[in-house]
């Protein structure tokens, strides 16, 4: 099946309301020619007004860096599901690596993340990867079976666009040193077999899995090469109006 590849940049918590506007301003044009492909930006809270308001009328999807289950309450420190959409977010990175490992969010919390931002009508992208030391120990598969499992728990979707997957080993992130393309992919295959034994065959073909981790210009086509890797999920070059465009523009 073919699927529409999605090229995502998550600012985490950087730039100020003047270098949001800009930057998302200056990505109009590379996200306008990016044809058949979807562009993702994911500014903190506080500038999605500022962004929104930027991206209006463009090709530019938003999404949230996170999101609670419920639609509004006692919640402090919290975004609803209702408030980003309101901003006119689409899409809410969920269990993002800095979430489970800075802030301790757990697979049950990820699941209800995830469960509530469904049912809400957002489209959850599930952040998994494994630890270095993981790696290391040759238990990247069952870590990451574990992620994914647990994140489903209880989970049903009507078609392969509700959901996307994002595979991030956490020792790419930040650090430079990108997944090989064949780490990457045999990753991506083992992840959507999985997928297809949680939910069905077809989910499974349709459904998006990214990369992220030090993806740059330089790395971007060679990733996009392999079947399984559907797109990318960007931090530190998606801060760059030129480096996001590059990426954007890849081939
Ligand atoms: P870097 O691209 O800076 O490694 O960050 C990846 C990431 O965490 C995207 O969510």
């Amino acid at each position: 099946m073919k699927r529409r590849p999605l090229i995502a940049g998550n600012w985490k918590m950087h730039l100020d309301s003047v270098k949001a506007r800009q930057l998302a301003r200056d990505l109009i044009p590379a996200a306008a020619s990016a044809g058949n492909y979807d562009v993702m930006i994911a500014p903190s809270p506080t500038l999605l007004p500022v962004v929104a308001e930027a991206v209006r009328g463009s090709t530019i999807i938003l999404g949230g860096q996170n999101v609670c289950w419920a639609a509004q309450g006692a919640f402090t420190g919290e975004t609803s599901p209702a408030m980003l959409l309101e901003l006119g977010c689409r899409m809410a990175l969920i269990g993002h690596s800095e979430r489970r490992h800075i802030f301790a969010e757990d697979d049950r919390l990820i699941n209800k993340r995830l469960s509530g931002a469904l049912e809400h009508g957002l489209i959850p992208i599930l952040c998994l990867g494994e630890m270095l030391e993981a790696r290391r120990q040759g238990l990247t598969f069952k870590i990451l079976e574990e992620q994914l499992r647990s994140a489903l728990i209880n989970i049903s979707i009507t078609s392969s666009d509700k959901l996307i997957i994002a595979y991030e080993p956490v020792w790419a992130i930040g650090t430079g040193q990108t997944a090989t393309t064949e780490q990457a992919q045999e990753v991506h295959v083992f992840l959507r077999q999985l997928i297809g034994d949680i939910f069905d065959k077809t989910i499974a073909s349709g459904i998006r899995i990214l990369y992220g981790g030090s993806v740059k210009p330089e790395t971007m086509a060679a990733l996009m090469y392999q079947n399984d890797i559907d797109g990318v999920l960007v931090g530190g070059a998606a801060l760059n109006a030129e480096s996001f465009s590059k990426i954007i523009n890849y081939s």
